[in-house]
């Protein structure tokens, strides 16, 4: 599946629609996308909870929620005398995340529209839980979010954010359309502002956010064999395409190509060692004065 003029015009106006420039945009095929991610990486970001002890009562915020996939595994844990808000400027995505949830009934939702670069008051009260996954490095000042959040954060409660690390990414034996298909994902990225090492930096991000050094991290990185990888990142790929090719780093015929070789690879089923991103987890328990 490639992207044409037509819906290069769509991503134009769903872009104004959300008043943004997000580069993996607000399809219905990216929510689909980012449930499914989600679930995939719903034992890492699990581990991060378990970690910091969530629990039942607690009152938390998920930044950049999108399709509520984080809100949801946080519900489950806080449960009915539990609180979980969800924070973004995709109001589409948001509110059908939180009448989906509501209707599930595992814990008190809500959603917030904001650009978190936005607001530096959101209303409401602080949270024993500020989170955020696969957001902060979407954000042109991830240190001002944080300076933010944590002041959103109650004494004694926790901030927390995993993201991802691209650079670890690899495969063995190198096969060249699933190169140039991870290079299309980097630098359409880049070109977005976006800093693909971005996780790797969130330490020293919390130490200038005033937060202070992290208690706590936590890496997970994936290796498997060919076809979950290329599964996955012909899906990003896909998402950010429309982007891709307006911006010139590739053509809708160059990845026609690009997604017959690597799906043809899958099915060829040749042995392949594959390691992912890393997902980079951070967390910080804010003092209680
Ligand atoms: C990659 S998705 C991650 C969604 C969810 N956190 C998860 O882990 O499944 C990034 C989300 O952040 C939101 N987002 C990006 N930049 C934002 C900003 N400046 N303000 C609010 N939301 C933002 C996007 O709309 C999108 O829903």
């Amino acid at each position: 599946m490639t992207a044409g003029i037509g819906d290069i015009k769509m991503i134009e106006q769903e872009a104004r629609s959300v008043r943004d420039d997000y580069v993996l945009g607000h399809s219905t095929e990216e929510y689909e996308r980012l449930r499914r991610q989600g679930q995939t990486f719903e034992p890492v970001t699990r581990r991060l909870f378990h970690a910091i002890g969530l629990r039942p009562g607690w009152t938390c915020l998920d930044l950049g929620c999108g399709p509520g996939e984080t809100m949801r595994l946080i519900g489950e844990i806080v449960g009915p005398s539990g609180e979980v808000t969800g924070l973004d400027r995709d109001a589409t995505a948001g509110r059908e995340a939180v009448e989906r949830l509501q209707a599930a009934g595992t814990s008190r939702y809500r959603f917030i529209e904001a650009n978190v670069e936005g607001p530096d008051a959101i209303g409401g009260g602080l949270f024993d839980l500020t989170f955020a996954r696969m957001v902060l490095q979407f954000s042109r000042d991830p240190v001002g979010v944080l300076r933010k959040i944590y002041s959103w954060t109650k004494p004694g409660g926790y901030v927390a954010v995993q993201d991802l690390y691209v650079s670890t990414i690899n495969l063995y034996p190198k096969l060249e359309a699933c190169s140039e298909l991870v290079g299309v994902i980097r630098e359409t990225c880049e070109r977005f502002g976006q800093d693909t090492e971005f996780a790797f930096k969130l330490p020293v991000y919390f130490v200038e956010a005033g937060i202070g050094a992290p208690d706590g991290t936590d890496v997970h990185l994936p290796m498997t064999p060919f076809e979950p990888f290329i599964t996955h990142h012909q899906a990003l790929c896909r998402s950010l395409l429309p982007r891709a090719i307006a911006l010139g780093i590739t053509t809708e015929a160059r990845m026609h190509s690009v997604f017959r070789d690597t799906e043809q690879a899958a099915v060829d089923g040749q042995q392949h060692s594959a390691l992912w991103s890393a997902m980079i987890g951070v967390w910080k328990r804010k003092p209680l004065r």
